[in-house]
């Protein structure tokens, strides 16, 4: 059907991603403007941002140095092509997050997205072995509920059920890890838990069945986040570092969620001191202002890659029509310039401490069964309703939104990761409404 006369306030056509499409245009909650730590929603209340909008605003709404980055941008270049051209953001972002990022991750490579990162490691890895004469290595692990995004790429080294069931065989050999949420052991952790960490020797059964020789990459998530904020156990990460490196195999961070500054460190790679081969991020990059997403690859597959290749090769048959797109750089260029000039990674590391307490004052309420953190991460699992999972999870949501405050929720578990400028009384409050409704929810 051609609609002709566009029905204002119709919500009939935007086919809405992740979301219980008729639930919420039988209900709507529209979000009509953003400013620092606030939503107005379309019936003009102020909902504080619980979530930094989907863990990305970092630098909180409407900044205004990437504000006028991003129009000052659109008036001077709106797009330049990045396939045997350039313009002069992309190189000189290119070269600022390199001197964020730790280590040997030195060459970035530009995205649209998380999901488009996560595919774009798996690639580069793949492409990685087969230029250095190990092409057999095309084997990629994950981890069970794992998060990578929802490209056949992502989903099939994801581990959550309900992202892979309805797309069919996805990508063949594909393997997964153990996850390591355990409440039995875990529940109620400050900060790291204590136990989980020998889940990381599974690499080692798998490299006995597969053998190492098939396997290119491990992807995990540093911090699980979308799979309801799940802490890696003390020693996990090292432990899996140590293995990859003794069997040749890459280890890629998905630091979507965890960079820039989510965890009161540039990334997850500074947190942990733990360097991987890759790290896929998004999101925070610039700030959630303009899509955009970045591949950190290390020096060595970089070389291996582009530097031994014939000299007019093109490299890598990979890229976006959008990879450094000029309004994102130059998002993100100010948004780098914001996150330093405030300080606002070392400020989610001063706050950690009072953040963690806030969270941990809710154990004792009712449904309560954990509650983890992490930096400015926050997860409290509820009981889940007899017989119907997800229900209380979603009254909360719904209850906290109508009482002004936007959360996330995953089933029965409530995820909060605010933006870095979060103040105290802010905390507080946040913590005051959910304690309210998680009292009086069924
Ligand atoms: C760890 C991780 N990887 C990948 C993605 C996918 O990012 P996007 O939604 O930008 O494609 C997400 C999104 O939440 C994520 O949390």
């Amino acid at each position: 059907m051609r609609r002709q006369d566009a029905t204002p306030n119709d919500l009939e056509p935007f086919w809405m991603p992740f979301s219980a499409n008729r639930q919420f245009k039988a209900s709507p909650r529209l979000l009509v403007a953003a400013q620092g730590m606030y939503y107005t929603s379309h019936d003009n209340r102020r909902i504080l941002d619980g979530t930094a909008g989907l863990w990305c605003c970092n630098a909180g709404h409407g900044h205004p140095k990437i504000v006028e980055a991003i129009q000052t941008q659109a008036a001077q270049l709106d797009y330049a092509p990045t396939f045997q051209m350039g313009h002069p953001k992309a190189f000189e972002l290119a070269g600022r997050l390199a001197n964020t990022m730790a280590g040997d991750l030195n060459h970035v490579f530009f995205t649209n997205s998380g999901s488009e990162s996560v595919d774009t490691a798996l690639k580069i890895a793949l492409a990685y072995h087969r230029a250095r004469g190990e092409g057999t290595r095309t084997r990629l692990i994950g981890r069970e509920k794992g998060y990578h995004g929802v490209g056949f790429g992502g989903i099939s080294v994801g581990g959550l059920g309900n992202n892979r069931k309805q797309f069919g065989g996805l990508l063949t050999g594909v393997d997964h890890l153990p996850h390591f949420h355990n409440p039995e052991h875990n529940a109620f952790s400050r900060g790291l838990p204590e136990w989980g960490a020998h889940l990381a020797d599974d690499l080692e059964k798998l490299v006995a069945l597969h053998d190492a020789s098939t396997i290119a990459a491990v992807i995990v998530e540093p911090m699980v986040g979308s799979a309801g904020v799940i802490m890696p156990p003390k020693g996990y990460l090292e432990r899996l570092r140590t293995l990859c490196t003794k069997h040749g195999i890459l280890l890629i961070f998905d630091e979507v969620i965890t960079g820039f500054g989510r965890l009161g460190a540039p990334f997850a790679v500074d947190f942990f001191a733990v360097e991987p081969d890759l790290v896929t991020t998004a999101k925070g990059l610039n700030s959630g202002a303009v899509p955009m997403g970045a591949v950190f690859a290390q020096d060595k597959i970089y070389d291996a890659i582009v530097n031994a290749a014939p000299p007019g090769a093109i490299e890598l048959f990979h890229g976006y029509t959008y990879s450094a797109h000029p309004l994102a750089c130059a998002a993100a260029l100010a948004a780098l310039d914001v996150y330093q000039g405030e300080g606002l990674f070392q400020r989610a590391a001063e706050l950690a401490p009072y953040w963690e307490d806030a969270v941990h004052a809710l154990k004792g309420l009712p449904h309560v069964i954990d509650l983890r953190n992490l930096g400015l991460v926050a997860g409290i699992e509820l009981a889940a309703i007899d017989g119907n999972p997800g229900a209380r999870g979603y009254s909360a949501f719904v209850r906290a939104y109508e009482a002004g405050l936007l959360v996330r929720v995953t089933g029965d578990i409530i995820a909060l990761s605010p933006p870095l400028i979060v103040e105290k009384d802010q905390i507080d409050t946040m913590f005051a409404i959910l304690a309210d409704i998680i009292r009086t929810l069924d």
